[in-house]
């Protein structure tokens, strides 16, 4: 009698597909970006950017999300706002209520009343001015949708952590604060990625242990992210809950995703990375 193996090429399964859906994202292309001062350890001021090499590697990732099924919207670029191509820094939106965002840095103020307008004009009724510094979904990351959502926030370097109850106050969810303690990892969306409601990737060792143990209680399922994968900006990625389009270099990154059954979109952002971004960074979803 013969015996009934398992089908070799079934032994490594993936998971059952991942189910994904289809986004709203809004982009600002990078017209006016360059590296002309200096506010996170990525950027060295006066750094020569090949905006023609930019704005391809932008539009290749404008491309990816079409060609996933999202839509993309487009905020004018302002002249004088190198930064403004980070689009996610300039707001957090949850159920059409939109927080504006509040910077830091002098340099980037302006980017706020920038995309505040875009909401304003796209019929947004609820647009909220921020009180406290907040830099958008750079910090405040939502995980999971409706009255179930939850931001996790990240303090430290940009965002204030009096923020985090505005938050709370203003879109209705859950804040979970978050301590970031590596300047390279300045923003929150830096050091972890959301994957779906209940998954993320991180880099632990840009927490403090208090809130290392926080996440850990969490997400005990969390994808560590190696730290040479960080360093290349790999956890600033964007996830539909199936597709997760990630920076090119962080190889290893791409494979911890496959191995939990999600499908890794490398794409290349190295233009983009000298002012301290990523696709995430380029990328603010619009949840209506
Ligand atoms: N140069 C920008 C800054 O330092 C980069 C922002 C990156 N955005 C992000 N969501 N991490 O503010």
């Amino acid at each position: 009698m013969t015996a009934v193996l398992p089908d070799p090429a079934l032994a490594g399964a993936r998971p059952s597909a991942r189910s994904h859906s289809p986004r709203r994202y809004l982009m600002c292309p990078p017209t006016h970006f360059a590296v002309e001062y200096a506010i996170n350890p990525w950027m060295v001021s006066g750094t020569p950017v090949d905006r023609a090499r930019a704005t391809s590697q932008w539009d290749a990732l404008r491309r990816t999300y079409l060609d996933l099924g999202h839509r993309v919207d487009i905020v004018d670029p302002v002249p004088g706002l190198p930064d403004m191509v980070y689009a996610a820094n300039g707001a957090t939106v949850v159920g059409g209520t939109v927080l504006g965002a509040r910077f830091r840095h002098p340099q980037r103020a302006a980017e706020a009343a920038a995309y505040a307008g875009w909401f304003r004009r796209a019929a947004f009724w609820r647009v909220v001015e921020p009180e406290f510094v907040n830099e958008g979904e750079g910090d405040l990351l939502v995980v999971g949708a409706g009255p179930e959502a939850t931001i996790l926030a990240g303090y430290g370097f940009r965002t204030e952590p009096r923020a985090h109850g505005e938050a709370a106050r203003v879109l209705g969810c859950e804040v979970v604060p978050l301590e970031l303690v590596d300047p390279r990892y300045y923003h929150l969306d830096t050091a972890v990625a959301v994957l779906d409601a209940t998954t993320i990737a991180w880099l632990p060792e840009a927490f403090t242990p208090a809130s290392q143990a926080v996440v850990r209680e969490r997400f005990p399922e969390a994808v560590v992210a190696d730290p040479a994968d960080a360093a290349v900006l790999g956890l600033n990625a964007v996830s539909d809950g199936r597709h997760v389009v990630l920076p090119a270099p962080a190889t290893r990154l791409a494979a911890a995703l496959a191995e939990r059954g999600f499908v890794p979109v490398p794409i290349d952002l190295s233009e983009l990375r000298k002012g301290g971004g990523g696709p995430k960074c380029c990328t603010l979803e619009v949840r209506s």
